[in-house]
């Protein structure tokens, strides 16, 4: 058991419920981040989670602003402790072939999955380093390394992504820190329930395990990333996507 403190953007979704989960039985002290605490009802998540037996903190953030990242980086460092494990995670989707794409939709994407990897690392890397631990997890997709449909925002901002892993990854070695990216296949989540059937069928199609996974398959992977012995792992990216796409 550990009691290092997780923080998790965005660890209300389908995926991230399932990793606040995982690293809470593990006795990580985790808080989550949420936009809008009302909409999101983040206080039943809270004590539904609770009533399972697992004990998760929250912050409101929006994790495309920096300033309000510099805002809960100080809140959750003063009520919860130093922050040891990072998984960004928070991530939308706005698809549209690039003729019909908005300049708005191609921001909002860009800014909530890519530009928040720099505005909430930021905040906690100095404290990483000085206290020479740390362990960042970013939540990439399938659709980063093979590009999709309708994507090239989403696509852009997930491969981005990796390329910051890797390069923290290299900055951060020395002080203890690891730097990974998981690439999440079609998991059955609310952000997949939003493609339209017809589609969704012929994605599935595709896959060869014949079925989506289900967010503890990525929460298995990240909670094994961030345990204090996954140190020499490091700039990697762990595909978890039923063989969809396959790669060295
Ligand atoms: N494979 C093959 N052809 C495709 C395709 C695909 N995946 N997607 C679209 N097309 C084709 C269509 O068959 C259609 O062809 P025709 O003109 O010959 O009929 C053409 O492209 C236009 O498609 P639509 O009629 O669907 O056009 P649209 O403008 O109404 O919608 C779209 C386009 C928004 C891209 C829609 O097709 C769509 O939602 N696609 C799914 C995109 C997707 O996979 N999103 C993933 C969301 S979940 C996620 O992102 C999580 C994760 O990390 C994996």
């Amino acid at each position: 058991m550990t009691n290092r403190v997780a923080l998790v953007t965005g660890g209300n979704g389908g995926i991230g419920t399932e990793v606040c989960r995982y690293l809470a039985a593990l006795g990580y002290k985790v808080v989550s981040t949420c936009m809008d605490a009302q909409k999101e009802d983040i206080a039943g998540w809270q004590e539904s989670l609770q009533a399972e037996g697992y004990s998760v903190g929250w912050v409101e953030c929006d994790v495309s602003s920096f300033d309000a990242c510099a805002n809960m980086a100080e809140r959750v460092e003063a009520e919860f402790g130093p922050v040891d494990v990072l998984v960004n995670l928070a991530g939308i989707t706005r698809d549209a072939f690039i003729h019909k794409l908005s300049k708005d939709d191609w921001d909002a994407v860009v800014n909530v999955n890519l530009n928040s990897a720099f505005n909430v690392t930021r905040q906690f890397i100095e404290g990483m380093r000085q206290r020479g631990f740390g362990r960042i997890v970013n939540i990439s997709s399938v659709n980063g390394q093979t590009g999709q449909f309708g994507q090239s925002n989403y696509s852009a901002a997930k491969a981005g992504l990796h390329g910051f892993s890797m390069a923290l990854a290299k900055e951060g070695a020395r002080k203890g820190i690891t730097v990974n990216t998981v690439s999440p296949g079609y998991i059955d989540t609310s952000m997949t329930a939003a493609i339209a059937d017809e589609v969704k069928e012929q994605i599935l199609a595709q896959v060869p395990a014949g079925r989506m996974g289900r967010p503890d398959e990525i929460a298995r992977v990240v909670a094994f990333l961030v345990a204090d012995e996954s140190e020499y792992i490091n700039g990697a990216n762990i595909p978890v996507n039923g063989a969809l796409f396959t790669s060295f």
